[in-house]
């Protein structure tokens, strides 16, 4: 069939140059490191200054994956920015990046909103785009751009975050193939997580946004089946990938993944059951959640940092083997999908590995990182921000303040 193989043929991440420890945050809150630690399975969060936003983050992933993968400006005929976390009510995020990318004029471009389901939106309108055959040999550039944020001594604290993931969409993918026959999908209208256009604070039932998240699993899952769930085993799968808004929550996924097979609930008192859960854990969903831990929640983006993950280990024995993948965004919409790793995505593993910037970020203390939060409230009125009094020395692009309600971006 025509364009059977249209996937992700690029994929790159960037994100702040500062981040807060998870012990540094414990210790400031009173709570045992335990539960940050194992108990949401998080290590460290990204924490964006008021001058990396959603736009200075995409336009840094985006201009990294075309260039890491070769590929040519000019080549993308769609733009898609999915983020939650946009700058303005009308103007799209999606067309300042289109033009600091320096895209074709030629270009549809738009932004995609459903929390942090908008890239996997966006992904799945770029697949349709190439497949009805208009893209006449041209690639979709989808970014998932986002700032996660509850605020100081909130619940959610623990699981903010910061960063883009850029993935350039084709119908010669080098890295993942998506298979078209095997999308489901699932909506609910809940009130588990939101942020009302006077907030800058997403509001959040927690423990109920955990149940909605399950349940969409469930939901889009059976979609994605329709008759054939055997085409959808989990022995088939060399990998699971969730959207991790905190580590902890890929193993809730999982388990309820194992659940949604077995056909109901694994029993408390199944010690089998049990160790063939952790097993199945530890060999298709652990072992790429190391970003994820590192960066925190990043929203539209979290499911394809764990993609990002897996691709960067070069697993030449993957080439060929399938993955599925789960994207969920609150309120709620879902999709789950199942990809077959490409024949070249080994090769290409050096390529999108970020660990080089990770490894160079600035460990905020607490008392920055409060200040950064404070000052992030009004960054979009004032009318000169200057990168260097947040200790943004490695250049790049940067938001630099509002003037005459235009917001300005510069080079540093
Ligand atoms: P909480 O109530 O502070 O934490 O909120 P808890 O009491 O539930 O504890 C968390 C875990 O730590 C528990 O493990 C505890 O047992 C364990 P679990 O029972 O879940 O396995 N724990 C410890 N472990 C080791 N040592 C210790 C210790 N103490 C406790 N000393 C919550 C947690 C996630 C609810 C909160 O952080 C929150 O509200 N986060 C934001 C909402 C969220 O992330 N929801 C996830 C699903 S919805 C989603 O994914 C969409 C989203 O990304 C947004 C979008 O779509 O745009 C959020």
């Amino acid at each position: 069939m025509h364009n059977t193989h249209v996937g992700i043929d690029a994929l790159a991440f960037a994100g702040p140059e500062h981040y807060l420890d998870m012990t540094d945050l414990a210790a400031a809150r009173g709570v045992d490191p335990g539960k940050y630690l194992h108990g949401l399975g998080q290590k460290q969060m990204a924490i964006a200054t008021p001058c990396e936003d959603t736009v200075t983050m995409a336009v840094a992933a985006g201009a990294r994956a075309l260039a890491a993968f070769g590929i040519d400006p000019g080549e993308i005929g769609t733009l898609i920015v999915g983020t939650e976390t946009g700058i303005d009510h009308s103007k799209p995020v999606a067309v300042y990046v289109h033009e600091l990318l320096g895209l074709s004029r030629n270009c549809r471009t738009f932004e995609t909103k459903h929390a942090c389901y908008g890239a996997m939106a966006g992904l799945t309108a770029s697949i349709d785009w190439i497949a009805a055959g208009r893209a006449r040999g041209r690639k979709a550039l989808v970014i998932a751009s986002d700032i996660a944020r509850y605020g100081l001594e909130t619940p959610g604290e623990p699981t903010q975050g910061a960063g883009a993931v850029a993935m350039v969409v084709s119908d010669r993918p080098r890295l993942l193939e998506l298979d078209r026959t095997r999308f489901g999908d699932y909506t609910r209208q809940v009130m588990d997580f939101w942020r009302p256009l006077y907030s800058k604070y997403a509001l959040a039932d927690g423990h109920y946004s955990i149940e909605c998240y399950l349940d969409a699993l469930e939901g889009a899952w059976h979609d994605a089946a329709n008759d054939t769930p055997q085409t959808l085993a989990l022995d088939r799968l060399a990998a699971c990938l969730y959207h991790v808004p905190f580590v902890k929550m890929a193993r809730k996924a999982h388990h309820k993944h194992l659940e949604i097979e077995h056909g109901g609930p694994l029993p408390s008192d199944d010690a089998q059951a049990h160790a063939r859960l952790n097993a199945s854990y530890a060999e298709k969903v652990a072992p790429w959640l190391e970003l994820n831990a590192t960066v925190g929640n990043i929203y539209t983006g979290s499911l394809f940092l764990a993609l990002i993950d897996l691709l960067r280990q070069g697993r030449a024995s993957f080439e060929g083997r399938e993955v599925s993948l789960f994207s969920y965004g609150s309120g709620c919409g879902a999709t789950f999908c199942v990809g077959r790793i490409a024949a070249s995505a080994a090769r290409q593993a050096a390529a999108l590995d970020p660990q080089a910037d990770l490894d160079a970020r600035r460990r905020l203390d607490i008392d920055e990182y409060e200040r950064i939060m404070a000052e992030s409230e009004t960054g979009d009125l004032v009318e000169t921000l200057d990168p260097s009094r947040y200790g943004l020395d490695r250049g790049g692009l940067f938001y630099v303040g509002t003037r005459e309600h235009v917001r300005r971006y510069a080079r540093a």
